[in-house]
């Protein structure tokens, strides 16, 4: 579980996020919607443990250790910076970071998720010979590789083809039916959307709506979205 307690945070005069309270239950699917700059990166990064609010605080619960290093341990975190070394094909990027997370059974592990994201065939290039959406996969793999229980997922479909894309709708659909605690930043109301049970909005870094979806129909989402931020 997350919790959220009055969460702000200024950077010099400049308010980023205005005591933003909630609460994610484990195994829920939270989509965060907003115009840009609203806060939805860097409320991302606070409730992942990546920024500290500059007051408030951010609670995480699992089973075991609470150590913010084992916690962190449990935290999957996909922006649109890679966390890659450009230099080291894809197969040395996830070997480093299967070491770094202490992954069991890498070598089947590494085979196993580059199969899953459609890279198996590139993957002792170096990652500077990537495109965009390559890296955008490489990065998923990264992401998945040490099989977090929380996954952040900060505009995900971005760079993705057509291919790319539903591998990763695929993926988030499977991650969602493990149990897997899942928050995830979009602009594509036809990606995910209709997954997740519950959409939070954020406008000027604070929160407008954060509810259930009681409708599937996409179209009344988008209006009444449209409506939260317009209003504003
Ligand atoms: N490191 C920083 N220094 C100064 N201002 C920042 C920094 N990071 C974010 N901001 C500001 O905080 C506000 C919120 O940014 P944030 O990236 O969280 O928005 P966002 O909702 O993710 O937007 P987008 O949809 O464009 O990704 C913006 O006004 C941005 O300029
Ligand atoms: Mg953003």
């Amino acid at each position: 579980m997350i919790r959220g307690e009055n969460i702000s945070l200024k950077l010099g005069e400049k308010t980023i996020l205005r005591d933003i309270s909630l609460v994610v239950d484990p195994g829920e699917f939270v989509v965060l919607l907003g115009p840009n700059g609203a806060g939805k990166s860097t409320l991302l990064k606070v409730l992942a443990l990546i920024l500290k609010p500059t007051s408030g605080r951010v609670i995480h619960k699992y089973q075991g250790s609470d150590r913010e290093e084992d916690i962190k341990r449990k935290i999957g975190f996909l922006s649109h910076r890679s966390f890659l070394y450009e230099r080291l094909t894809a197969w040395e990027n996830l070997e480093f970071y299967g070491k770094l997370y202490q992954v069991a059974d890498l070598t089947r592990r590494a085979e196993e998720i580059l199969e899953q994201v459609g890279l198996s065939y590139y993957c002792h290039d170096p990652v500077y010979t990537y495109s965009r959406g390559m890296v955008q996969r490489l990065s998923l793999a990264r992401l998945l590789l040490h099989n977090p229980e929380m996954l952040f997922l900060d505009e995900p479909f971005t760079g993705l083809d057509q291919k790319g894309g539903e591998i990763l709708t695929e993926t988030i659909k499977v991650l969602h039916e493990q149990g897997k605690t899942m928050l995830m930043v979009t602009h594509y109301f036809d990606r995910g959307v209709d997954l997740a049970g519950r959409i939070l909005v954020l406008n000027k870094g604070s929160k407008v709506f954060d509810g259930k979806l009681t409708s599937s129909d996409l179209r009344d989402i988008q209006e009444f979205y449209r409506a939260q931020v317009e209003t504003e």
